[in-house]
């Protein structure tokens, strides 16, 4: 049988699969912590990490084999039964991050989703908000997901247009505008649950708030009776320097919504975390997943959680983030509007040049042997396994600026 490159692979994907992503155009079959390998053999640095799903890098060994001995007991029992996996895992991250319960899901969106269910519950039960009045506050440039419910918060029309009706019972106020905030719940508060942020807006572009922002958001929650609800399914597990983005400020969020790194990378594991009051909201028979809290994903959870602490790398994450953006901020060029980010969550924006924008300069940057994709038309966001060595991380600011100069 003649092999299949990547020419082949690309258009099997073009001629069955659905058209909604637009890939770089690479074919990987292989990973090990920071790299990735294509079928032709071709070494990349990857700094994407599957969205910081791959924080800890790929197919990291505890957590590989963490899910290879639970998948030879028992994969899925459904919440039918009880599993002796799910109340250790339980018990595991609620003590990890400091909360009385965790409610399991698989994805990032369905624990969004979750929090959403679970702030507008509470707003009825708790706060005594008529259900048909309750309000959500979300940000502009948010991104929360893909189901009906979550693109009806966003403003960007390549998520919702052509798909409503969309969900009513959102207010969208501008990100990293405090008083935007304030000015909502002294005209809405009584009607409003939660409010609903990402301690950095990673999709829209890596778009860090001021200091303070997180801090002066929780505080007018607290005094208007409204949940402050962090999504940390992006910028959680290390990704930013801190345990948690929330971390930076001090700030506690009254429901976490944790995915993505919360495996490693391995499965589709997501979670919940909120105290009694706000979790004992729903009861059995009103929320949950098939696949939540199956003992693979529990299993793998704990792996991947204990890496972050085993191989501290959240103090990598905030040390090597530094040099990146310490090294590329002095590093000048046409083409390089400026470097933003925290921990190793950052973005180059990226000026047009001589007609080449953020996409040629991530084609130019896979020649070169490192991997990132754009968000929007400009902003290439830098995000590698926080497993990266500090010599592989200045390796690849070379590969960065060598891209830079290659458009010279
Ligand atoms: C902040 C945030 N929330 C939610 C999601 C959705 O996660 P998933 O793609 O696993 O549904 C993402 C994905 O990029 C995200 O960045």
């Amino acid at each position: 049988m003649t092999k299949l490159t990547s020419q082949d692979y690309m258009a099997l994907e073009d001629k069955y699969g659905a058209h909604n992503y637009h890939p770089l155009p690479v074919v990987l079959e292989r990973g090990e912590g920071v790299f990735m390998w294509d079928v032709e053999g071709n070494k990349y640095y990857d700094f994407l990490s599957a969205y910081s799903a791959v924080n800890q890098g790929h197919c990291h060994p505890a957590i590989v084999g963490a899910m290879i001995d639970q998948a030879k007991k028992l994969t899925l029992t459904s919440r039918a039964f009880y599993n002796n996996v799910l109340g250790e895992f339980e018990q595991y991250a609620t003590q990890y991050f400091g909360y009385d319960k965790l409610l399991p899901m698989n994805t990032g969106a369905e624990a969004d989703e979750t929090a959403l269910k679970l702030a507008r519950r509470w707003g009825a039960k708790k706060k005594g908000i008529k259900n048909e009045d309750i309000k959500i506050i979300c940000c502009e440039g948010n991104f929360h997901g893909r189901t009906i419910t979550i693109i009806s918060m966003s403003n960007d029309p390549d998520s919702f247009a052509n798909y409503g009706p969309l969900t009513p019972g959102f207010i969208r106020i501008p990100y990293n505008d405090s008083k935007a905030l304030e000015k909502v719940l002294e005209e809405h508060g009584k009607t409003v649950a939660g409010f609903l942020v990402e301690p950095i807006q990673g999709e829209a572009g890596v778009f860090v708030p001021d200091e303070g922002y997180l801090k002066t958001c929780a505080d007018l929650c607290k005094k208007h009776n409204v949940l402050f609800i962090a999504d940390e399914v992006q910028t959680g597990l290390a990704r930013t320097g801190k345990m948690l983005a929330c971390d930076h400020e001090s700030v506690r969020p009254d429901i976490l919504i944790l995915g993505k790194a919360l495996s490693g990378g391995v499965l589709p594991v997501s979670a919940v975390l909120a105290d009694d009051d706000i979790m004992l909201n729903i009861k059995p028979g009103e929320h949950g997943s098939t696949y939540g809290g199956n003992p693979v994903a529990c299993k793998v959870a704990m792996a991947a959680l204990q890496v972050l602490k085993d191989e501290k790398l959240t103090e990598k994450s905030e040390y090597l983030g530094n040099i990146f953006r310490e090294e590329l901020s002095k590093f000048n060029h046409p083409m390089k509007e400026l470097v933003r980010g925290k921990g190793l969550l950052n973005a180059i924006v990226i000026k047009p040049h001589k007609g080449k924008t953020a996409w040629d300069f991530c084609l130019k940057m896979k020649e070169n042997g490192l991997l990132a994709k754009p968000t929007h038309e400009h902003i290439v966001r830098f995000a590698p396994p926080l497993v990266i060595t500090e010599e592989q991380l200045r390796e690849c600011i070379e590969i960065i600026k060598k891209t830079f100069k290659d458009f010279e």
